[in-house]
């Protein structure tokens, strides 16, 4: 089969095109022949060895999937051959067949085809915990999304806006402020050009309800400024690259809570909120929400849709399409 492998760690233009043997579910795996497979940040991270979790070369890059079940491996009773599933693994989606546990995958739910199954779970769950579990989010707080063009953050408008929150949606450009806008995000603040503390209070006046933030660097600290006392700032990712230090007196001043999360750990911790998540996204899901994905590419441009993410050059998601 046709595989985008990564043979040395380093930027995603390193990545190239092989054809490798297929694989073969073990005891506890199922088959997958993938239909459709998305690009999370994360892809690029693992690619250069910056994630938190080091994959050995030579390894098939791609971390998100979605297809038809081929086969199921010894012990396997919750899948069988025809499935429609998605799934998500450290490795393994950009290629054309991915065998994994079982417990990776999970049915694609009615109302996703396999393109928008494929750039589903790993951002709309990661949107709804950061929002809901982790930020108690209420109908007509104000949720401040920084990143809010990308991957995560088109999620966190669509789940915020659902839950009955108004969203901010704070972005490097116009244009991506105006994509934000159509996707249901009340206001929009561009902090490469603005003052992204004194906009927020501006807006509004006492300060945000809830900060989702899978940026870092410097924004992260001028949000936290303009929180509400009691807010909840969720801590989900660092694209930006440096690791933003909080002082702890700003904590205190506003007797905010800092939480971080986690989507590769939060099964282990929070076994009833996850079930209790998924029951909620399906009815979501029912009710017609699904990914914004901006871009389709074929197998082939695998590394060009990493360069694209990794250049902040996209909107939402992008999917590799493993049939073409
Ligand atoms: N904790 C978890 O469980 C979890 C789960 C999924 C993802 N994540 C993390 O969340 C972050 C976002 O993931 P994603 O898939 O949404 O990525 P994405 O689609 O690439 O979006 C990231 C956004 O960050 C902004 N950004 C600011 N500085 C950047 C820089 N130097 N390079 C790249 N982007 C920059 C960009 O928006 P502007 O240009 O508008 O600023 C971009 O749209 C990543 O750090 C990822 O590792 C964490």
């Amino acid at each position: 089969m046709r595989a985008a492998r990564c043979e040395v760690h380093g930027d995603p233009d390193k990545i190239v095109i092989r054809e490798v043997p297929d694989p073969v579910a073990g005891p506890g795996e199922v088959l997958v022949g993938i239909e459709a497979a998305s690009v999370n940040y994360p892809d690029v991270l693992i690619a250069a060895d910056r994630y938190q979790v080091t994959v050995p070369t030579p390894f098939t890059a791609g971390s998100e999937f979605a297809g038809k079940v081929l086969a199921v491996g010894e012990g396997v009773e919750n899948f069988t051959a025809g499935d429609a599933v998605m799934g998500s693994a450290f490795g393994g989606a950009f290629a054309e067949q991915i065998a994994v546990p079982a417990s990776a995958l999970y049915p694609v739910p009615d109302g996703l085809d396999m393109v928008h199954a494929a750039a589903f779970n790993v951002t709309y769950r990661t949107a709804y915990h950061s929002l809901t579990t982790f930020g108690e989010v209420k109908a007509g707080d104000w949720v401040v999304v920084l990143g809010a063009a990308g991957g995560v953050g088109t999620a966190c408008i669509d789940v915020a806006t659902r839950l009955g929150a108004k969203v901010i949606a704070a972005v490097s450009t116009p244009e991506r402020a105006e994509a934000c806008r159509e996707l249901g995000a009340v206001e929009t603040i561009v902090y490469d050009n603005e003052d992204l503390k004194a906009r927020i209070k501006e807006i509004t006046g006492k300060g945000a309800d809830v900060v989702v933030d899978p940026v870092g660097g410097a924004y992260s600290e001028q949000a936290f400024r303009a929180i509400a006392w009691g807010g909840r700032f969720v801590v989900v990712g660092f694209a930006q690259g440096d690791i933003p230090r909080i002082p702890l007196n700003l904590v205190l001043l506003k007797g905010a809570i800092v939480r971080g999360f986690e989507i590769r750990t939060l099964g282990t911790h929070l076994p009833e909120a996850v079930e209790k998540g998924r029951i909620e996204i399906e009815r979501l899901v029912a009710n017609g929400m699904k990914p914004y994905v901006s871009e389709i590419h074929p197998l082939e441009a695998a590394p060009l849709a990493l360069t694209r993410v990794a250049g902040r050059q996209t909107t939402g998601k992008i999917v590799i399409d493993t049939t073409a």
